[in-house]
């Protein structure tokens, strides 16, 4: 039966000039391919392989074994072929670390031989090509950490007036949550709360960088970050679309994907710089505003012309970017798990009326008073690794670990999940149990939280490690002291998320109820 029937299409002359001219040139350029894979793979075959790892088949390597959770699939892998092994993506090879002592050994003892990033395509699309983030081991790397990290630390925590700040914004942007929680949960309503979340946690980001935050019935605002949900589907490890670049040249998901993932990032970067301009042209050396001032001092007018001006917009784009996903899925999970567990939930409602009282809100002096929190916030952290690999690692020379060499140049997946779910560290590793991270008298066991890995670690460790867990606290105080919450008995709750840079929950739909009076608070600047 010819083709064009058998799919109910009727033969249109489209359809006889691709049978007759291009198909064959494509069967030709397919096989021509196949066949060079071919020759290359035997003679891999025939060099002594330097890493284990699963057979890996031509063209494709093993990206049809990675499945839906590739950090799952890697750790199962690992108890076949050691902590350190290679799989093959495409036209790439790709060392996976595994566990608490490889991955610690590699990122710090030898910090700077993996602290490279892949010469990705993609990569080079994030933040108008000048990413920090996504750009590699060098000078300029390092010129540009140091700044945008001094800047970040001196406008939270740079001194107590800074650091209160800082802490006051957070508490009003998550008032200003409940009361739209409030009002989404109207009649018993059930909402997935995903979208306000982002919100909240762009505001915080966009209050450091301009000065100013976005209501949450701004369409613009709400738009573009709907759009930005989708970053971490490109960038995440295991993507397919930078090492099977010729997926690129016909239809199909992967290249669509890629064409919406370019253009976010290029919307993205002109809400920034649009904001940056304005600040330029009314720059006050003598008046620091805003972290987009402060950049603009230290690129623009400081001493080190490592960086040109373009720099200032990209460290924003990079910072409100990685402030925004990483938070809100945090607080996602957090609702889901409190929602989940009400003997959980309803075990700290009554902490912290007992420490913190009803009439007023919960902050950062607290803190010690509710290591259950911090314990269940940790014990999120770890369950759910919801950042289960760290965004792609490369090596910057050769190296060895484990008595294996891994070459110059390899691309490096750094598997967190399998860090935090290793029954040698972890008793009942799948259970989640915040008790864990307390010692004998209640307290946080230091110990045990410093031994769950979602920042990473060594040269390329998050630099807002410190401001995500006072966000993520107070964020949780406040919600946990104003509200009780539900999910939806219509919708059982599962643990069932996409695959990206960061795990995101794929159900969530809960309703908020008023626990007592709703507390005033001056609206966030
Ligand atoms: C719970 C929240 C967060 C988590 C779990 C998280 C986790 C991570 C991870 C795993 C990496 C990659 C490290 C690597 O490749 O080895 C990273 C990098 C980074 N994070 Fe975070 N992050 C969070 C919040 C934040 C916040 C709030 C900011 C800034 C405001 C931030 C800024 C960055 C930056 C700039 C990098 C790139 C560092 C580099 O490449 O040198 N992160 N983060």
């Amino acid at each position: 039966m010819a083709l064009d029937t058998e799919f109910g299409v009727k033969g249109s002359s489209i359809i006889r000039e691709w049978s007759g001219q291009v198909q064959p040139a494509l069967v030709a350029s397919f096989v021509f391919l196949v066949c060079l894979e071919a020759c290359l793979w035997v003679r891999n075959l025939r060099l002594k392989r330097r890493l284990p790892g699963p057979f890996a088949w031509p063209v494709v390597g093993n990206a049809m074994q990675l499945g839906q959770m590739p950090h799952i699939t890697f750790a199962t892998l690992a108890k076949k072929y050691g902590n350190v092994y290679q799989i093959r993506l495409g036209c790439s090879d790709v060392v996976v670390l595994n566990g608490d002592r490889a991955i610690r050994e590699a990122l710090l003892q030898h910090g700077t031989e993996f602290a490279g990033r892949p010469n990705f395509v993609s990569f080079q699309m994030v933040s108008g090509g000048r990413s920090m983030s996504f750009s590699n081991y060098s000078k300029q790397w390092k010129a540009h950490r140091k700044i945008a990290q001094s800047s970040l630390r001196a406008f939270t925590s740079g001194n107590s007036q800074t650091k209160k700040a800082f802490e006051q914004q957070i508490t009003a942007e998550a008032m200003e949550l409940v009361q739209v929680f409030l009002r989404h949960s109207t009649d018993g309503r059930y909402f997935n709360p995903s979208q306000e979340f982002t919100e909240a946690a762009a505001n915080i980001m966009c209050a450091l960088c301009f000065g100013r935050r976005y209501a949450h019935e701004d369409q613009e605002f709400r738009n573009m970050l709907k759009k930005l949900d989708k970053f971490g589907e490109t960038v995440g490890a295991g993507s397919l679309v930078d090492v099977m670049p010729w997926l690129q040249r016909f239809p199909n998901p992967v290249r669509s994907g890629y064409e919406n993932f370019k253009n976010l990032n290029e919307e993205f970067f002109a809400f920034v710089k649009d904001k940056v301009v304005q600040h330029r042209e009314s720059f006050d050396p003598d008046v620091t505003r805003d972290m987009s001032d402060a950049f603009i001092n230290v690129i623009e007018h400081g001493q080190d012309s490592t960086l040109d001006n373009e720099y200032v917009e990209a460290t924003v784009t990079d910072l409100i970017g990685a402030g925004q996903d990483t938070i809100s899925t945090t607080l996602q999970w957090i609702l889901l798990l409190l929602a989940k567990h009400p003997d959980i939930q309803a075990k700290l409602h009554e902490l912290i009326d007992k420490a913190v009282g009803r009439d007023r809100l919960p902050s950062s002096e607290d803190r010690s008073r509710l290591s259950y929190l911090d314990a269940f916030i940790y014990e999120t952290m770890r369950f759910t690794s919801f950042v289960p690999l760290t965004i792609p690692h490369a090596t910057t020379s050769g190296v060895t670990i484990d008595g294996l060499h891994i070459p110059k140049d390899t691309v490096v997946f750094v598997n967190q999940w399998s860090v935090n779910h290793d029954p040698l560290k972890w008793k009942d590793p799948h259970t989640f149990d915040p008790a864990r991270f307390l010692d004998e008298n209640g307290a946080l066991n230091k110990d045990a939280t410093s031994g769950v890995m979602i920042f990473s670690t060594g040269k390329r460790r998050c630099i807002g490690n410190q401001i995500a867990m006072v966000e993520v606290f107070l964020f949780a105080a406040v919600l946990l002291h104003q509200c009780s919450f539900e999910s939806d008995p219509s919708e059982p709750l599962t643990l069932n998320c996409s695959y990206g840079l960061t795990l995101k929950p794929l159900q969530l739909s809960v309703r908020a109820k008023l626990r007592g009076k709703l507390l005033g608070l001056v609206s966030p600047a």
